[in-house]
């Protein structure tokens, strides 16, 4: 790479030296996203790094990106051929895979349109607007009566440990037609493990560039492979109860659909993008798996922060009272109404930048961005956290805020601000999921807001430090959650 020819006209990447072997794996740190933010103020929104012998180009600025993603798109849409990408979905991810561009386009979009119909589907009952808000309202009263019960038993609950299951069942109501009980322990299992799986597909995992390190023994590595195992177990036997109870005039959820378009698919002749049966119903896993856990590390480190800030959870609750009252549940049709809770979530998303990078992306070609030379095949990654703490963009970047995104008189949403948020990716690998995944947390968020109020254990000081990952999460603790009102029981 560093002997490449650079094109006439173009600039050499800049960056830090790497050291033999391990390239610059040190700088990086167990934090990567403060290192290459830091980096890029010294090298520059472009800039190239080398984790052990392997280039990777980082990209920062919310103008440098959006040019690489969404006006140079085609060009930054691949995905790099990462040694953990491969246990994921036994290597058939959409999300993860290295598929060549036509079949992933193909499948993208049919998983769009399968979880956009499924979302928007008439409701059970006219009270609710769609499915989705049916499932959120649903699971949003059995996890007030479940947090009630722990409360009463221990005295205290682990959130991310209750949300998980709450969120998951939503997701598995639209792919699957079923929900879980909070005690399942098959499903508890399975999405209680999500810590470990973003920590191995966080971006910069020395075994992903390191081929050495793949084959020495690692028990994150061996837990990783594992879940991947039990996750795609779970998910294949769910889709062959399916297979064994398809009906064409009965579409039943998201799995069946996909099933469904298989079908249709043979008797397409003019059907072009070659693909297997088993690539286009695998579709449900990626759905699954980026359903759960994103949204519920959402809503578990929004209540942190309301435990971390009792004047804005306050603030919250009162907009709540007033905009909907305590009489009924709040529905998706309130949200226009909750200028607070909508800054209070952009907040949320732009301070915590949970997500601190997107997947790692790859070029299709060789190319040029801001005048650099990036050959073909390179693995890029977007700091997504530098765009949300760029004091270019934001006054005092790290204070809690939510006040930075409504007008100044409280009564309406700045939303020229809230798009400068970046949690979702841009481009043509911009989330899917992510209309669903506002409304959701939004609709979770209102539901419980309206009847719990969440406090710190006496004692037990708030830790607020992320633990790095693709998701990041705070570390499982305990809170206390008391009702707002009587419990109607
Ligand atoms: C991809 C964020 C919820 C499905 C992504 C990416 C990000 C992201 C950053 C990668 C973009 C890139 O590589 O440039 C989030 C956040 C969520 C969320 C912050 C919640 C707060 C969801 C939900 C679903 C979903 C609810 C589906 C049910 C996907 C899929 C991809 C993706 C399938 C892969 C797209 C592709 O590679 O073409 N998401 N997501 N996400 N997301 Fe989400």
């Amino acid at each position: 790479f560093f002997r490449t020819e650079i094109p006439e006209g173009l600039r050499r990447l800049p960056g830090p030296k790497p050291l033999p072997i391990i390239g610059n794996v040190l700088e990086m740190g167990s934090r990567p996203y403060l290192s290459l933010t830091a980096m890029s103020k010294r090298y520059g929104e472009v800039f190239q790094i080398q984790i052990g012998m392997r280039p990777v180009v980082v990209l920062s600025g919310i103008e440098t990106v959006r040019q690489a993603l969404i006006k140079q798109g085609d060009e930054f849409a691949g995905r790099p051929d990462l040694y953990s990408f491969r246990f994921i979905n036994d290597g058939k991810s959409l999300a993860f895979s290295t598929d060549q561009a036509g079949v992933w386009r193909a499948r993208r979009k049919l998983a769009y349109s399968a979880l956009r119909s499924f979302s928007t589907l008439e409701g059970t009952t006219p009270e609710y607007s769609c499915m989705l808000e049916e499932h959120i309202c649903k699971e949003g009263q059995y996890l007030i009566k479940q947090l009630n019960t722990v409360m009463k038993a221990d005295g205290s609950f682990d959130p991310f440990r209750h949300i998980v299951v709450s969120v998951a069942n939503v997701i598995c109501g639209m792919c699957f037609g079923r929900r879980y009980n909070h005690d399942d322990q098959e499903l508890l299992s399975l999405v209680n493990l999500s810590d470990e799986f973003g920590q191995v597909v966080g971006s910069g995992n020395p075994a992903d560039f390191i081929p050495i390190l793949q084959y020495l023994p690692s028990t994150t590595m061996k837990n990783f492979v594992n879940i991947n195992a039990r996750f795609n177990t779970f998910v294949q036997r769910i889709v062959s109860e399916h297979y064994a109870t398809y009906d064409k005039d009965n579409i039943r959820d998201i799995t069946d659909s996909l099933i469904d378009h298989c079908e249709d698919r043979k008797l397409d002749e003019n059907s072009n993008v070659q693909m297997s049966d088993e690539k286009i119903v695998g579709i449900v896993n990626d759905l699954f798996g980026a359903g759960f856990d994103t949204i519920s590390t959402a809503l578990s480190w929004s209540v942190m922060y309301m435990v971390a800030y009792p004047e804005l959870q306050e603030r919250l609750y009162q907009e709540l009272k007033d905009k909907v009252g305590l009489d009924r549940t709040p529905l998706l049709s309130d949200r226009p109404n909750l200028p607070f809770l909508e800054a209070f979530i952009l907040e949320i998303l732009r301070h915590s930048s949970f997500l601190p990078f997107t997947i790692p992306h790859c070029t299709s070609k060789n190319t040029s961005l801001n005048g650099y030379f990036i050959p073909k095949d390179t693995c890029v990654f977007i700091n997504q956290w530098q765009i949300n703490h760029d004091p270019e963009l934001w006054k005092d970047p790290s204070s809690f805020n939510p006040d930075r995104f409504l007008s100044a008189d409280g009564t309406e949403v700045n939303r020229l601000e809230g798009e400068k948020v970046m949690v979702f990716g841009m481009g043509k690998r911009r989330c899917i999921g992510e209309v669903i995944a506002r409304n959701e947390v939004y609709l979770f968020l209102a539901i419980i807001i309206q009847k719990l109020h969440f406090q710190a254990v006496p004692g037990e000081p708030l830790d607020m430090t992320p633990e790095y990952g693709l998701t990041m999460k705070h570390k499982r603790c305990h809170l206390r959650a008391t009702m707002r009102v009587r419990n109607e029981e």
